[in-house]
């Protein structure tokens, strides 16, 4: 079976939660420790095994792209100072990786912006990765757990995965809500280990009296072609926008979907608070050496 080669980075949100830091200067590019928070979010998946990253935006958000492409002339400036190890440090990425980036027209929402990038990703299975979410890559292995088990699980079995990890109370209504096959399921959940199994239906940011459980999608998922399908077909719902979470749940129904239990922690890169405690860790982390 083909391994999944695609994935989609929405990067068309205006970051409103993170202004004034966002005003000019795209959020995604903020510093994690000394790297834009999207560094890393494209770092996993490339060591995961993606070869090909679509990022979806707009005008605004074009120095994501060019942080991801070579400066010819900053390249040759260093060298020419022989400065060609920083030099090499700036061309991380491998060869056979290439990065795409499609404009998303109206911002209609998450599940709108998936859908934008089909002209690119064509009849291809793919990775979706939101990066406001930052998996933790000192704690785990980006080569095997988290995004690349999922994309492992799919291989396999060919259900569609979603990461998905336990939340407080006090936070279920930020995320989409997973419901369950059967109550035994939750109990089945090895916490700090990734497992797939059935999931049921997704409830998109609901109370907590309406929450079904308390396991939150975290922003890592890898979908069967069939979703653009369901996205096309998709009304605005919760927020007046295209849900990618009312696509998944049509995909539950037309082929099963597994929740996959996260490994590790997770940051939330596109919220103040949690912002500036991520960055401090990741500073305290590259500091220590
Ligand atoms: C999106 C998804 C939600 C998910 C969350 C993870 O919401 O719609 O299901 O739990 O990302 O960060 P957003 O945070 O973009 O509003």
């Amino acid at each position: 079976m083909n391994n999944i080669a695609h994935a989609i980075i929405p990067v068309a949100g205006f970051g409103t939660r993170m202004l004034p830091l966002s005003k000019s200067v795209p959020k995604e590019l903020l510093p994690l420790g000394n790297r834009p928070a999207i560094h890393y979010v494209v770092e996993e998946a490339v060591t995961a095994g993606i070869k090909h990253i679509v990022l979806v935006g707009h005008a605004q958000k074009s120095a994501i792209e060019n942080y991801f492409d070579v400066n010819a002339e900053l390249d040759t400036q260093l060298r020419a100072k022989g400065k060609n190890e920083l030099a090499d440090s700036l061309n991380w990425l491998p060869d056979d990786v290439s990065v795409s980036m499609i404009r998303q027209g109206k911002p209609l929402g998450l599940g709108h912006a998936v859908l934008s990038a089909r002209p690119i990703i064509g009849h291809h299975d793919f990775a979706v990765l939101l990066p406001d979410v930052v998996l933790n890559p000192f704690t785990t292995d980006m080569a095997t757990d988290n995004l690349a088990f999922m994309l492992r699980e799919f291989v396999n079995n060919r259900y569609s995965q979603i990461l998905v990890s336990e939340v407080a109370d006090s936070d279920v209504h930020k995320y989409g809500i997973a419901k369950l096959s059967s109550k035994d399921d939750l109990h089945n959940i090895v916490s700090d280990s990734n497992r797939s199994f059935a999931v049921s239906g997704f409830v998109e940011k609901p109370a907590l009296a309406d929450a079904p459980s308390n396991l939150a999608v975290v922003g890592r998922y890898v979908f069967s072609n069939e979703i653009f399908d369901f996205l096309a077909k998709t009304q605005p719902s919760v927020g007046g926008e295209i849900q990618l979470t009312d696509a998944i749940d049509a995909l539950i129904s037309a082929q099963g979907v597994q929740v996959t239990t996260m490994k590790g922690n997770s940051f939330d890169a596109g919220d103040m608070t949690s912002y500036m405690q991520a960055f401090i860790y990741f500073a305290q982390k590259q500091l220590a050496g």
